[in-house]
């Protein structure tokens, strides 16, 4: 039986996900995952895409 799975969302920074699940890229590709509760960025401004940074909180701009 899967463990099920959290999402948490954090008042301006990124979606916290804990449990069974797979991160794919924009091609469908598994995208490695070295811990069990993973923090997936949604500014847009990390450099460790898809995960986040820190960069939200630091106010380093958009690039896009
Ligand atoms: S949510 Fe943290 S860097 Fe984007």
């Amino acid at each position: 039986m899967s463990e099920e799975t959290e999402i948490m969302v954090t008042p301006d920074g990124p979606l916290v996900v804990r449990g069974d699940f797979v991160v794919v890229d924009t091609h469908g590709d598994p995208v490695e995952r070295r811990r069990d509760t993973v923090a997936l960025c949604r500014c847009g401004r990390s450099r460790i895409q898809p995960y986040c940074d820190g960069s939200h909180a630091a106010g380093r701009p958009f690039t896009g």
